[in-house]
């Protein structure tokens, strides 16, 4: 009956499992250069993503469909904090507008639930996206030795790798 939001809800669920792999990745090569306050919000957003992945499978099961669980594309291997910021910014944006889409042609198929899912959606990664470009202007402004002085001052990581 809702084909059409079933396969938009799978797209969906890849590009959030794509972004669980890049912001774990971007976790714990932060963790390594001792950026701990930048890798544990790239962590916590990593986990954000997973329920959003989660939310958009009940969605599909609840209209009777099957979840693909396809990872939408590969980990870019980036090593510099500032770099690694421009891309989640860009990930985020590309969701925004992917969602914002998917909300419309949901809207258009009479599937008002799913539509309010994506809205949500939207809003939470203009969250993402806004805290990423926050972080992105004062390495912009500071120098990337901000990252780790904002790391020195905040003592030993919590929620950092080990956890
Ligand atoms: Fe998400
Ligand atoms: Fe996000």
């Amino acid at each position: 009956m809702h084909d059409t939001s079933i396969a938009l809800l799978n797209t969906a669920i890849a590009d959030e499992i794509a972004a669980v792999h890049q912001y774990m990745y971007f976790h714990f090569r932060l963790d390594d250069l001792g950026y701990a306050p930048l890798a544990n919000m790239l962590k916590m957003t990593a986990i954000q993503e997973m329920q959003h992945a989660e939310m958009l499978a009940e969605r599909i099961l609840f209209l009777g469909g099957e979840v693909e669980m396809k990872v939408g594309r590969e980990v870019e291997k980036i090593h510099e904090a500032q770099a690694m910021l421009d891309k989640a910014k860009a990930l985020e944006q590309e969701s925004i507008e992917m969602y914002n889409k998917f909300a419309l042609q949901c809207g258009a198929n009479a599937d008002s639930a799913s539509k309010k899912l994506f809205e949500d959606l939207v809003a939470a990664e203009e969250g993402h996206w806004d805290q990423f470009d926050r972080q992105s202007d004062f390495v912009k402004r500071f120098g990337e030795r901000y990252l780790a002085l904002q790391s020195f001052q905040a003592g030993p990581p919590e929620g950092g790798a080990a956890q």
